[in-house]
Formats: structure tokens, C-alpha cells, sequence
């Protein structure tokens, strides 16, 4: 047998085999801890048995069980997504933000976001160590849209959070880019195609116009800017152009992109929603061309949110993203503030009132919401306790997402999201490249660096 890397346990030895659709290897996992490891699928009987892979496993069981526990259930939270206003310049037809918001909906007042990060700021350093600085995304519906009050914020701020800003770019003008990165914010655009006549099958203004071509100029803006990165929503609209997709980002020197799957939580994504196995094959596909550009050019293109699950596979606690776990990082590890000053437990839920949790400005502010039902009913979400997912190998690199999207499209927290089949094969695919000894091209460079290796063994 050869390499065989591990990283998880579990105290009881209950090792599963996995296939995953290597020509060589399979994995076991506990799938009560995400413990596993990649073994030569001819001899899994052998490797089941007690040995030095059981022996070495059982060894760190209580390290990697604690591990998860401290990740799962023990965070505080350390980031907030603001929502500066209700409008939006663009009707995307899968938007989880309600339609009437973002058409006729409000801005926040300048003095009200003032005072509101200044909330944020008091609460975030009750709960986080000394010199670490919380997160602060402006990401609805259209923040450039109430730019004036945003930008005041960031300046008013700086030294308080680190910014970041998601925009659909078309009022990123080049006043707004020096702005941005004078003050190294990091910046997000969206963009669906790569062409016009893709991308604005779901991305257009309220009149129907294009604005692929305002993306593709706020892209240029950006080339050589460290800090920024672009989300394609992935939908039947444009899943048989995600290979171009990729060619187009790595041509502009995108550093870092999304391929996210739609999420379904409102019915308007429902309509644009692709099957699993389509958004699979669309999916590896981009993400092995993404590698042979790598391979040629020796620059990469990090898809993040792959690049996610390879993360969960190989050092869960190295996880930037929190929707692959369960409970999610919803109303946990962050929250989202909505316009109108009301908490949820992320972005994705502002369109549902029955998961508002509170008034920031009002007395119990933070900790009232995160105390609330409404987001207590999301992070108590735990896969270990429905089912498919607890019976599920994978559930801990998965984290049955998305909350939102289980309770709206699938009626109720205990079932699973719109696309757990593609999540199933999403993990056998980053495994695949584990066991090539490929995992690290699709990672960001040094993404290891403050990880401890916690468990390697050679068989
Ligand atoms: C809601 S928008 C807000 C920021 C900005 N207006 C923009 O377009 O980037 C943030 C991102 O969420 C994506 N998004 C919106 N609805 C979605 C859904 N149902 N599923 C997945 N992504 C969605 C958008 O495409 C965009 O990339």
C-alpha cells in the first residue's frame, strides 16, 4: 500500500469504506468525526483490520474528536455580512433578496451605519482575542448603490475591521477602485457568462439591459490589485459554459473566483436550478481545465469554494468558508445585518422574516439575536441528528448546506438542500485529486502554513 494520509478520528473504531471513484484508492472515514484515509482499494479488509492504521487512528481519536466538537459547536463569532441597502441597479432572476426590496426598498442612513459598526465593533471585542479584527463584508443588495454612506464607514472604521466589499460592478468607476484599494478592501464581483449574451440571462438591469460589459471593464480596473475576486453563480444557464468561464478569469489574472451553486431558498432560483450530475460534470470540468491553465502558465486560479471542501478534507480548522459544516456558520461564526438594522443569522435569510432575530440598535442588540429563536432554529441545525445525512460518510466535509434552502425549498432544518448529490460527488472528486497528490495546485499558495499536521501516516 502506499500513502495513505489521515487527519481525523474518532474514539470508536468505526471505519466505513468510501468510494470514490479512484482507479487505485478508497477511502475509510469515521463519519462520526470526518477521520479518513486513503487506502488501496483491493486490500480494505486488510486495512480494517486491527493494524498500524487502526492502531495510529485510535491514538489520536480523542485530539481529532475534540477538534470538531471546538469547530462545530465552541465558536464566537468573528464577521458580519452589512447590507448598507435594500436596492439593487440589477434583477438577477435567482436572487435570494426579495424582489419589491430591491426594486423600491431603502438605504440606511449614513449616521445609522455609522452607529451601527460602532455597535458591531463594541460587541466584537467582547468576543474576540485582543488584536484579531472581525470581518466586515458590504454584500447587499447593491452597496455601491448607498456608496457615500459606505464609504464614510469604511473611513470611519478602518482601524476596527477588516472591509471587504461584494459588488455587481457596475458603479465601480475608477474614483470608487482608488477608494477601495488605497484602503485595501477586498473587493467581489459577480459575473455569469463569458459572453454578454450568457451572462445576461440572469444578471440584468430592471430595464432588461446587459452589463457584462461594465463587469468586464471593472475587472480590468482591477488586474495586479492583490485582493479581489469574482462569484459565477452557476445555473442551466450557464453550467455548459463553466470551462470558459474559467479561461476568461484566468485571462484577466482573476486571483481567486467562485463557481457557487444556486441557491434555491426562493422560488426564483428553483427555476434556473441544474440537476446534480450536471452541475458535477460542469463543475470538474472547469476545475481541471483551471489546472492545466495552471500547469501551463504556473499561475493559479483558486476556485474558493472548492478549494473549501479540499480545505475541510485536509485541516478542517483551516476552513475559510463556514457552509460546508454543520452547523453551518450562520448565526455562529457570523451574521448578517439587514438594511432596516434587523439581525439574521446570514445574508441568505433576509428574505424571510420568521428568521429575523432582532434589532441591532435595540437593547440586547447582537447577543439578543444570537440568543433568538430564529437563529437559534438554524444553529442548532446538526447533521448528526437527521437523515440521509446521518447516515452520511461525508457529512462533516458537506455540512448538508443550505439551511435557508432545506427550509424553504425542501420544508424543514432536518432535510437535506437542493443538491446533495453533487455535494456527495464534490468530495469524491477533491479526494480523487488528494490520492494524485494533486490537492495543493488548488489551493492557495502558503494555505497551510499556520496548520499543524495532526495526523500522517505512510502504509
Ligand atoms: C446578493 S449579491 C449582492 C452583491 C452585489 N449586488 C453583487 O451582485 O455581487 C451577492 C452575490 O450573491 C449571488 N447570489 C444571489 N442570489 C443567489 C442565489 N440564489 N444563489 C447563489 N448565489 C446568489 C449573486 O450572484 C452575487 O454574486
Amino acid at each position: 500500500m502506499t500513502a495513505a494520509l489521515l487527519n481525523r478520528a474518532d474514539a470508536g473504531p468505526a471505519l466505513v469504506p468510501v468510494d470514490i471513484g479512484h482507479d487505485i484508492y478508497a477511502a475509510l472515514a469515521d463519519p462520526n468525526t470526518a477521520f479518513w484515509a486513503l487506502v488501496d482499494k483491493s486490500r480494505i479488509a486488510e486495512s480494517l483490520a486491527d493494524g498500524p492504521l487502526l492502531d495510529a487512528y485510535r491514538a489520536k481519536a480523542d485530539s481529532f474528536a475534540r477538534e470538531l466538537q471546538a469547530l462545530r459547536f465552541e465558536l464566537k463569532p468573528s464577521g458580519v455580512y452589512l447590507n448598507p441597502t435594500e436596492r439593487c441597479n440589477l434583477d438577477c432572476t435567482y436572487c435570494y433578496l426579495p424582489g419589491a426590496q430591491r426594486s423600491g426598498g431603502s438605504h440606511m442612513p449614513a449616521a445609522t451605519l455609522i452607529a451601527s459598526l460602532g455597535r458591531l465593533r463594541d460587541y466584537f471585542r467582547s468576543v474576540m482575542p485582543e488584536g484579531r479584527k472581525p470581518r466586515a463584508i458590504f454584500h447587499g443588495a447593491e452597496p455601491l448603490m448607498n456608496k457615500a454612506a459606505v464609504f464614510a464607514a469604511i473611513d470611519e472604521f478602518a482601524d476596527d475591521f477588516i472591509f471587504g466589499l461584494q459588488t455587481n460592478g457596475t458603479l465601480l468607476d475608477h474614483a470608487a477602485v482608488d477608494f477601495l484599494t488605497a484602503r485595501k478592501v477586498s473587493i467581489g464581483l459577480s459575473l455569469d457568462g463569458p459572453i454578454a449574451g450568457i451572462s445576461d440571462a440572469t444578471r440584468r438591469t430592471w430595464s432588461g439591459k446587459s452589463v457584462h460589459a461594465k463587469v468586464l471593464s471593472a475587472m480590468e480596473k482591477l488586474k495586479g490589485y492583490g485582493s479581489w475576486s469574482v462569484i459565477t453563480t452557476c445555473t442551466t444557464e450557464n453550467l455548459p459554459h463553466l470551462t470558459q468561464m474559467v479561461e476568461l478569469f484566468h485571462a484577466q489574472e482573476v486571483p481567486t473566483c467562485m463557481l457557487n451553486t444556486v441557491r434555491c431558498t426562493l422560488p426564483g432560483a428553483r427555476g434556473v436550478k441544474p440537476a446534480d450530475g450536471d452541475m458535477a460534470s460542469a463543475l470538474f470540468a472547469a476545475m481541471d481545465r483551471s489546472h492545466e491553465l495552471y500547469r501551463e502558465s504556473g499561475r493559479k486560479l483558486v476556485v474558493a469554494n472548492f478549494a473549501n471542501i479540499l480545505i475541510a478534507i485536509l485541516a478542517p480548522t483551516a476552513r475559510r468558508l463556514m457552509c460546508d459544516i454543520s452547523p453551518c456558520g450562520g448565526g455562529r461564526a457570523f451574521f448578517a445585518l439587514a438594511a432596516d438594522g434587523g439581525l439574521y443569522p446570514c445574508s441568505e435569510f433576509i428574505g424571510l422574516p420568521r428568521f429575523r432575530g432582532g434589532n441591532l440598535l435595540e437593547e440586547g442588540g447582537v447577543e439578543a439575536a444570537l440568543a433568538s429563536a430564529a437563529f437559534q432554529t438554524v444553529t442548532k441545525r446538526d447533521v448528526d441528528t437527521f437523515s440521509p445525512c446521518g447516515e452520511c460518510a461525508i457529512r462533516h466535509f458537506c455540512g448538508s448546506p443550505c439551511p435557508a434552502e432545506a427550509h424553504e425549498m425542501n420544508g424543514g432544518m432536518e432535510k437535506t438542500g437542493a443538491f446533495c448529490e453533487f455535494y456527495r460527488e464534490q468530495v469524491n472528486y477533491a479526494l480523487r485529486l488528494v490520492a494524485d497528490g494533486k490537492a495543493d495546485d488548488y489551493l492557495w499558495d502558503g494555505w497551510d502554513e499556520d496548520t499543524e499536521t495532526v495526523f500522517d501516516l505512510a502504509m
